[in-house]
C-alpha cells in the first residue's frame, strides 16, 4: 500500500491506497484464512505482528489501513460487527464511568446500553439533542467518560454539532464518540471537528452489498484507551473473519460512488415528495426545512445521505400499508446497500420506541431516481 499524501480520498478508496502484492503483482490483496501465524529457529514470529488471527489477521490491513486514511485517522480497527465494535468502546470504561447517549439513535445499541450497563457498573444518560444546552446539562464532571452520538441519527435524520459536543465533552474530561455509519467518511470526517472516536456498522455503506456483517472503529489518537479497544477485541475475539474483511475492502473501493449516488437520489426524493398531500413530514437534513440543515451544511460535504424518513397521513396503518404496495423498494431492515429498502421502523422497535408510528424509513441505493419516485407515488396514492 502507498504513502501518497496528495491524492485525493476517492482515489485512495478506489486504489485501496494503490493496493500491490509486492510478490505477484496483483492488485486485489488475497484472503488470509490461517489462524496461526510460525516462529523460526529462533522461536522468533516470522511476522513480528502476526501470531494468531484472534489479535491481528493480515486480511484486515487494507480495509483498515484505508478507512484509517478516509478518517484522517491514526488507526483503525475492524470488528465483528457495529455493535461488537461499539460495546469494546462501552466495555473499556471502568465500573463508575458515566456514558451519555442520545435519546434517539440506533436502537439496538441504544437498548443494549440501558439493559447492560448497569451489569458493567456503568452510569447511563441520555439527552435531547434537539434542546439546546441539554449535553451540557447532562454531563456529570468527574464522572462521564463517554459522549455517545450518531448523526444524522436514525431514524429522524437528526443532526448533532460534532465540534459542539466534542467541546463540551472534553470540557468535562469525556471523550466524544461519533457514530458515523450514515454519513461515511466521504460526507463527514469527525475526527477534523473534535472527536476521538469514530465508529462505523461496517455492514452498511461502507461494505454496501448486503453481504457482509462488520463493524469499525477508527481513532485520533492511539492512546491508552485506544489500546483497552484493541485488547478487547482481542480477547474477547470481537474479529470479522477473513473474508468477510476481503469483502469489506472490495466493498469500499466503490464508496465514493455508492454514496455520491444515493445522497444525490435521497435529495431528489426528498424534494420531491416534500409537500405531498399523503404525507404529514418528510425528514432529510438536505431540506433547508430541515431543523439541522445549517449543522449538516458546515460538517457534511458532498451530499447529505442517502437516508430519509416519511411520516405518512394516517398514522401506523397507512404508514404500514404504503410499506405494503412498495413493488421497487423491498420491505427489509438494514441500509446502506445498492438497493433501496423501505421500513417500518416502529415494528421493529416495538412499543418502547421513541419513533412516532407514522415513519417509514427509506435507506436509497443505486437504483434509477425515477423508478424509486414513481414507486413511492404509487405506493402512496
Ligand atoms: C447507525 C447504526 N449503528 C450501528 C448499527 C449496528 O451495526 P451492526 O448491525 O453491524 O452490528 C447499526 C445497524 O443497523 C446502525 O444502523
Amino acid at each position: 500500500m502507498s504513502e501518497h499524501s496528495d491524492l485525493s480520498p476517492e482515489t485512495l478508496a478506489a486504489q485501496a491506497l494503490h493496493y500491490l502484492d509486492r510478490n505477484t503483482g496483483a492488485v486485489v490483496p488475497p484472503i488470509q484464512p490461517s489462524t496461526t501465524f510460525a516462529r523460526d529457529e529462533h522461536y522468533r514470529l516470522i511476522s513480528p505482528v502476526h501470531s494468531y488471527t484472534r489479535d491481528e489477521n493480515p486480511s484486515y490491513e487494507v480495509a483498515e489501513a484505508t478507512l484509517a486514511r478516509l478518517e484522517g485517522a491514526a488507526s483503525a480497527l475492524l470488528f465483528s460487527s457495529g455493535m461488537a465494535a461499539a460495546m469494546s468502546v462501552v466495555q473499556a470504561l471502568k465500573p463508575g464511568d458515566h456514558i451519555l447517549i442520545p435519546k434517539v439513535m440506533y436502537w439496538g445499541l441504544r437498548d443494549w446500553m440501558v439493559q447492560f450497563c448497569a451489569t458493567w457498573g456503568l452510569g447511563l444518560s441520555q439527552f435531547d439533542p434537539l434542546k439546546p444546552g441539554d449535553l451540557a446539562e447532562h454531563m456529570q464532571p468527574g464522572l462521564t467518560r463517554l459522549v455517545w452520538v450518531e448523526t444524522p441519527a436514525n431514524p429522524t435524520w437528526d443532526i448533532i454539532n460534532i465540534a459542539a459536543a466534542a467541546e463540551t465533552a472534553h470540557e468535562a474530561g469525556a471523550l466524544l464518540v461519533v457514530d458515523s455509519t450514515v454519513s461515511t467518511p466521504v460526507l463527514t470526517q469527525p475526527l477534523k471537528f473534535g472527536a476521538d472516536i469514530v465508529m462505523h456498522s461496517a455492514t452498511k455503506y461502507l461494505n454496501g452489498h448486503g453481504d457482509v456483517i462488520a463493524g469499525a472503529l477508527a481513532t485520533a489518537k492511539e492512546d491508552d484507551f485506544w489500546l483497552r479497544v484493541r485488547a478487547l477485541r482481542a480477547h474477547q475475539g470481537a474479529i470479522p473473519g477473513s473474508f468477510e474483511a476481503w469483502l469489506l475492502q472490495r466493498g469500499m473501493r466503490t464508496l465514493f460512488l455508492r454514496v455520491h449516488k444515493a445522497s444525490a437520489s435521497a435529495l431528489k426524493i426528498a424534494q420531491h415528495f416534500l409537500g405531498h398531500p399523503a404525507l404529514e413530514a418528510v425528514l432529510y437534513p438536505g431540506l433547508s426545512q430541515h431543523p439541522g440543515h445549517a449543522v449538516a451544511r458546515a460538517q457534511m460535504r458532498g451530499g447529505f445521505g442517502g437516508m430519509l424518513s416519511l411520516r405518512i397521513r394516517g398514522g401506523k396503518t397507512a404508514a404500514l400499508q404504503a410499506a405494503g404496495k412498495c413493488r421497487v423498494f423491498t420491505r427489509a431492515t438494514s441500509l446502506g446497500g445498492v438497493e433501496s429498502l423501505i421500513e417500518h421502523r416502529y415494528s421493529i422497535e416495538g412499543p418502547e420506541s421513541p419513533i412516532p408510528e407514522d415513519l417509514v424509513r427509506l435507506s436509497i441505493g443505486i437504483e434509477a431516481v425515477s423508478d424509486l419516485i414513481e414507486d413511492l407515488e404509487q405506493a402512496l396514492a
